[in-house]
């Protein structure tokens, strides 16, 4: 939700900080904007509506020079997309970004108002500019400046602040929204996210929350909560440069399909090493009694695949929630309980607002599946089971999906133990964790009769997804990742309810896709089928080899390699992705950019 990149340097920064809003750009992409101090210290701001290269463009024809300036690209909350309402934001001399929701801004506003100040946006974060500058105005460092306001702020916010009086600093501040200082060498940045930065530096201090800080070129202070000086230790980045690049693919969701296998056996290394699973780091599970899994959008799917996993395999009982709805609820926490989120980011703030509640509320063992080190929910969590799948820059999630159902199945073997999970079971779940990466490779090959497939569903407004057991939440995803980038109205069902309503939906122009693995449900799933196509209903469908399926009127049947079904959920999570991405292109849409969506929600 917004992308953040600021810079305090002896050379010219905006292309340093455009290089970081394009790298941001999966935050958000509605409208960016710019602002640089010369070194004459004039103030030069260019905003434009649109994606980052709409203001690369601007900036061509208005080029800046300067070595202090911060940058802003969007995904608008309040204020409808436009350049008005696009940051930096100004009040005189100072300007700020910001990345978040301030929920007390029309108090603010109407007081500013009465105070005199001009609102020229529509935005929460104007009244931040105003507030700011109306301590400079009596005096007030700009530091103090920064501490005093944030103070009288409710809501979340990352947001940094510069100042043409104070031309070789920036002041930054955190509160629900993640901050990250890249330390360089004479000179000093910040970001939403370290991925903006790798260019020019590979070090970095991750802000707190209540952490306000002061770059200046050759050092940078950092206060707490508190306005109390405080070290936050300089970590060296192990994320690759070349993370953000798409290389020789066309959108980086292809490129992130095809980085699964690697993905895979990244999430594997070290836990499972010659047939041995080495899940030491998970802490002593033995006492646990039931598991409660909390998470949003694709990450809440891997959660509902698990909940199949830990009660067959573990025999512990296990629910899944929205963490959206976990958060405004009132819940039941029973002893022993282990509190598991999901998270891509680590920073979804439903999420993280979830974990925080439940800790409240008496969930005395948190643990986090998340594929971002140093991210809140890890910070926040007792331990972290992190998915190694590299930086996810497609803001439709794949390879993070599949190395969360991995860490899950990690899970549940550490969870098994001692309880359901004998060891045949385990020495099975082994084996197909060990062949995963080589089949998903396979499945991979897919890919060419995937694409001709997908013009038939290109023209159609509407799709039906429809799996059984814990193939249900795989069809979920299918239908999530079709609607996301195709635009197309999905639907997933659990195919044993279709005679309990969307029967009624099917004809010629309600196209029905199955994932149907060669398990104890494929009898019951053939006779679903059959009632779909008794109706006139056009399948496809994606099947094992084994599993007496074959192409016949209205249906078509793509074979899929035979795999073990423990990790089934996993295989056929890939022809779905694949099927939605083909679909997208040929409609033409931003498959990396969806309209409306961000990769990252740290907004309610
Ligand atoms: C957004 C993204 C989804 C993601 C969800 C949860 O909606 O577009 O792809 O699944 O957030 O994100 P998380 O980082 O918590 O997994």
């Amino acid at each position: 939700m917004c992308g953040i990149v600021g810079a305090v340097a002896q050379r010219d920064v905006a292309d340093i900080l455009l290089t970081g809003l394009q790298r941001l750009e999966y935050r958000g992409y509605d409208s960016a904007g710019m602002a640089v101090l010369s070194p004459a210290a004039e103030l030069q701001r260019v905003r434009r509506l649109g994606k980052v290269e709409q203001l690369a463009n601007a900036l061509q024809q208005h080029p800046m020079t300067g070595g202090t300036g911060i940058a802003h690209t969007r995904w608008a909350t309040h204020g409808q997309p436009s350049e008005a309402n696009a940051h930096p934001h100004q009040s005189g001399s100072l300007v700020v970004v910001h990345n978040g929701i301030i929920e007390n801004h029309a108090e603010l506003r109407r007081q500013l108002e009465a105070q005199g100040y001009v609102f020229e946006s529509q935005t929460d974060t104007e009244v931040i500019a105003h507030l700011i500058a109306e301590q400079r105005r009596q005096g007030v460092e700009l530091l103090q400046a920064v501490m005093v306001v944030r103070k009288q702020l409710t809501g979340a916010y990352g947001m940094a602040v510069m100042d043409q009086q104070l031309p070789e600093q920036l002041v930054v501040a955190r509160s629900g929204s993640p901050l990250v200082i890249g330390v360089g060498i004479g000179e000093h940045f910040v970001a939403s996210d370290q991925l903006a930065l790798l260019p020019v530096t590979q070090r970095f201090a991750f802000l707190e929350e209540g952490d306000v800080a002061l770059l200046q070129r050759h050092d940078y202070q950092v206060f707490d909560l508190n306005d109390q000086a405080v070290e936050r230790r300089v970590q060296e980045s192990t994320v690759e440069h070349d993370a953000g690049d798409k290389g020789a693919f066309r959108h980086y969701m292809l490129k992130e399909i095809y980085e699964q296998p690697h993905a895979i056996r990244q999430t594997l290394a070290g836990r499972l090493e010659n047939g041995e699973l080495n899940l030491e780091a998970l802490g002593d599970l033995s006492d646990i009694e039931q598991v409660q899994i909390i998470a949003c959008g694709t990450s809440y799917h891997a959660a509902m695949t698990a909940r199949y996993w830990i009660e067959s395999l573990a025999q512990l009982p296990c629910n899944v929630e929205i963490a959206s709805e976990f958060r405004y609820r009132r819940s039941v926490v029973r002893p022993r309980s282990l509190l598991v989120t999901i998270s891509q980011s680590g920073e979804t703030a439903d999420t993280l607002a979830a974990l925080r509640l439940a800790k409240e509320i008496g969930y005395q063992r948190t643990l986090t599946i998340c594929n971002v080190p140093g991210s809140s929910l890890v910070r926040e969590s007792d331990v972290a089971l992190m998915t190694c799948a590299g930086v996810e820059v497609g803001v439709a999630s794949t390879k993070a999906f599949t190395t969360q159902l991995v860490a899950l199945l990690l899970l549940t073997a550490a969870l098994g133990r001692g309880r359901g999970l004998d060891v045949h079971q385990q020495a099975a779940l082994t084996d197909a964790l060990q062949q995963l990466p080589d089949l998903i490779d396979k499945t991979l090959s897919m890919n060419a009769d995937i694409q001709a497939l997908a013009q038939r569903f290109a023209e159609k407004h509407h799709a039906l997804f429809l799996g059984r057991g814990s193939q249900y939440p795989i069809a979920m995803e299918g239908a999530l990742k079709l609607k996301e980038i195709s635009y197309i109205h999905a639907e997933a069902y659990a195919a044993g309810e279709l005679k309990h309503g969307p029967l009624a939906l099917i004809d010629a122009e309600m196209p029905i896709i199955v994932v149907a693995p060669n398990n104890q449900l494929v009898e019951k799933l053939k006779s679903n089928i059959e009632e779909v196509r008794a109706r006139g209903g056009e399948l496809t469908i994606f099947a094992d080899e084994a599993a007496g399926l074959t192409t016949s009127d209205n249906v078509t049947v793509l074979p899929v390699t035979h795999c073990d079904n423990l990790i089934a959920p996993i295989v056929y999570t890939l022809p779905l992705q694949l099927l939605s991405y083909h679909v997208a292109v040929i409609k033409g849409t931003d498959v990396d950019q969806p309209r409306n969506l961000a990769k990252s929600v740290t907004v309610e």
